[in-house]
């Protein structure tokens, strides 16, 4: 549970690393389960493709589910988090994209720390998300893609795309507000080349807010369904709030240390 320094320099030379069966089946059969049930609901951090009827992902989870409410204070998750950020550690944010068999949309290539700057004011990228595989991903389901060591250029001043849905709406959408462009992402697959983040359920995936990465729609019969946990250092909460609060649902206000509790359900296989 307690990283090695091999996962700590992996992620620091390349932005990522992938901690194998962080969740065991029956954990994550149970996380689907609750997270079906939200398909059934209705709460404004749901959200649909392009269609109007997919579900495309469901946000701030842990804001009004136990299980994710759980899964943030997961000691498999929640000690790395400290031990990355070198400090103590709150939820910014936390949402299952579901990315559906036939019907998911693409996700195009961006940074994520630029969303978390420009639209909530977190002064520095001391910021990290861990990807949880609810499904098994290969090539086909629209895994995601990295581009290794892409962290290190430092956050990219993108301009807002043009045909971004505008509003909070635009940052998780299949046009997203801030996109690296064509020419910057082929010089850093050049330097870098690409990872593409498949393994089974269970499997985590940790990666840097500066970390460039996209992925593909999913036309495959298969379902690919990601929970993505970002946890924020408790000395970078901003210092002054934007003119345009994003809804607590993108952007976790409760700023209070988490302490990990006894996964339960969710304890990692031994
Ligand atoms: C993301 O970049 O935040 C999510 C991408 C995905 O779900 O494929
Ligand atoms: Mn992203």
């Amino acid at each position: 549970m307690v990283l090695t320094s091999k996962e700590i320099d992996a992620y620091e030379s390349d932005g990522y690393f992938v901690q194998h069966n962080a969740l065991s089946q029956d954990a994550v059969e149970h996380l689907l389960s609750c997270t079906m049930d939200f398909q059934t609901q209705t709460h404004p951090g749901h959200v649909l493709e392009k269609d109007g009827k997919t579900h495309r992902a469901f946000h701030g989870c842990h804001l009004y589910d136990d299980t994710y409410n759980e899964l943030i204070r997961a000691p498999q998750f929640l000690i790395p988090a400290q031990q990355l950020l070198h400090d103590n550690v709150y939820i910014h944010q936390l949402k299952v994209n579901v990315k559906q068999a036939f019907s998911g949309e693409m996700w195009p290539w961006h940074q994520d720390y630029i969303y978390w700057r420009n639209e909530d004011n977190i002064p520095t990228a001391n910021i990290v998300s861990v990807m949880i595989f609810l499904d098994d991903i290969d090539e086909f389901n629209g895994p995601l893609f990295f581009i290794p060591g892409s962290h290190t250029i430092g956050c990219v001043d993108a301009s807002k795309a043009a045909d971004a849905p505008k509003g909070w709406e635009g940052n998780v959408s299949a046009s997203l507000t801030y996109q690296i462009d064509a020419p910057l992402v082929t010089r850093l697959v050049k330097k870098g080349g690409l990872f593409s983040a498949t393994g089974k359920k269970g499997t985590a995936v940790w990666f840097h807010g500066n970390l460039v990465h996209a992925s593909p729609p999913n036309i495959s019969p298969h379902n690919r369904r990601i929970v993505i946990l970002t946890y924020n250092a408790v000395s970078n909460i901003p210092t002054t709030q934007p003119q345009n609060l994003r809804p607590e649902f993108l952007n976790g206000r409760d700023y209070r240390p988490l302490v990990t509790q006894d996964a339960g359900q969710l304890a990692q296989p031994a």
